[in-house]
């Protein structure tokens, strides 16, 4: 158990298979107050997917028509070979690499609900579980969300890229608590922040929009936890202990680095069109290379920056592996800037308008009760 790195009591483990721990009495009456705030603001943000109070899945978007993100924010349209095809495969295919998109996004929320799930069973903290538990419960409202939105536009999702589910796969099973918080928690709620406030930004579809805002409101306290826990372990650890969680973060990074761009894991889109993705990868090397496509992800809405930023401010980022993610982020401009994470204002508006929403609610049921 010595790999689990405990520092704070709120963050103690047992071993998943010994229940009976569970039951210890004295537990019941120590338990950390660290996430309450978290928890408590769960009914602030509430929203269901399924009613259409919230968001409407049933407002259609023409898919032969209109792209729903525009063309020139996707990689594949560097490519003569994409440039080539009629007006109408052009469409479909934007439409293709986002249904791509958004499957790997519904195969990520169902990552976050089971490793939550399973952090229940892990942490021996009640409120550390209720935070856990509370996490589970908003995850699965966004895998009922996203599966909605792709079956209302596509019908059915792509199968999950090897690199994504290989990652996901490993945080689930690993019974190590600072794997999955900096894995999940602080990277990847970090990425989806980023790539959340990025669709936010220059979607086409408002149900889309409205979705992902929704999402962030969740998001937000989820990557919260994340720096609860660096906190109150970083400054705690041995130089060597440090390094093993650097060094984790930067594999993850990578990981999550080479789903996002890499053309092979999103093979099954393009074959549809009749282009091969060896072919199509090459075509764009040719005309935009990496330091391109770097120099487009650093401006704008930056969808590493909430996660990088994180890790620096949690000292999980040292000049031991500070150029890897100098390679995809202002390195400099970040270090400057204040507390203000990408997307905190948009998942703030998106609060104010459930606040709306959830007083009705109030209303509605204060009068069936009368
Ligand atoms: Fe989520
Ligand atoms: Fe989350």
């Amino acid at each position: 158990m010595s790999e689990q790195l405990t520092y704070d009591p709120a963050y103690d483990v047992v071993d998943p298979k010994d229940f009976r721990r569970m039951f210890e009495v004295e537990r019941y009456n120590r338990r950390s107050d660290a996430f309450d705030t978290i928890i408590s603001a769960t009914h602030e943000h509430f929203w269901d997917p399924t009613d259409r109070r919230y968001l409407d899945f049933s407002e259609p978007f023409d898919l032969t028509r209109d792209s729903i993100m525009p063309m020139q924010r996707l990689a594949e349209f560097r490519s003569p070979l994409v440039q080539a095809l009629s007006k109408e495969d052009q469409t479909r295919l934007a439409n293709e690499v986002m249904r791509w998109q958004l499957s790997s996004i519904l195969h990520g929320e169902q990552g976050a609900l089971s490793l939550s799930a399973g952090l229940c069973s892990l942490l021996h903290d009640v409120g550390a579980q209720e935070y856990a538990a509370n996490q589970a419960r908003e995850e699965a409202r966004h895998v009922t969300g996203f599966a909605m939105y792709v079956e209302s536009r596509w019908g059915t999702a792509f199968p999950i890229g090897e690199t994504l589910g290989d990652l996901l796969e490993e945080l689930v099973h690993t019974d190590v608590v600072w794997k999955k918080v900096v894995g999940m928690q602080m990277l990847l709620e970090g990425l989806a922040m980023g790539t959340f406030a990025n669709i936010h930004a220059h979607t086409n579809d408002p149900v889309l929009k409205r979705l992902v805002q929704l999402v962030m409101t969740d998001e937000a306290f989820h990557h919260r936890f994340g720096k609860i826990w660096a906190d109150r372990t970083m400054p705690a650890l041995s130089q060597a202990e440090r390094h093993s969680i650097e060094d984790w973060a930067a594999e993850c990074f990578e990981s999550l680095l080479f789903n996002l761009v890499n053309i092979r894991q999103k093979r099954a889109v393009y074959g549809q069109f009749g282009i091969d993705w060896k072919e199509l990868r090459d075509s764009i090397r040719e005309v935009y290379d990496e330091s391109d496509r770097r120099g487009e992800l650093k401006e704008g809405t930056n969808i590493f920056r909430v996660l990088v930023r994180t890790l620096v401010k949690a000292g999980i980022v040292t000049k031991r592996t500070r150029g890897l993610y100098a390679n995809w982020v202002d390195m400099a401009e970040l270090e400057a800037e204040g507390d203000e994470m990408v997307g905190d204002a948009i998942a703030r508006d998106g609060i104010d308008y459930l606040l709306a929403i959830n007083s009705g609610r109030r209303d509605i049921a204060a009068k069936t009760a009368a």
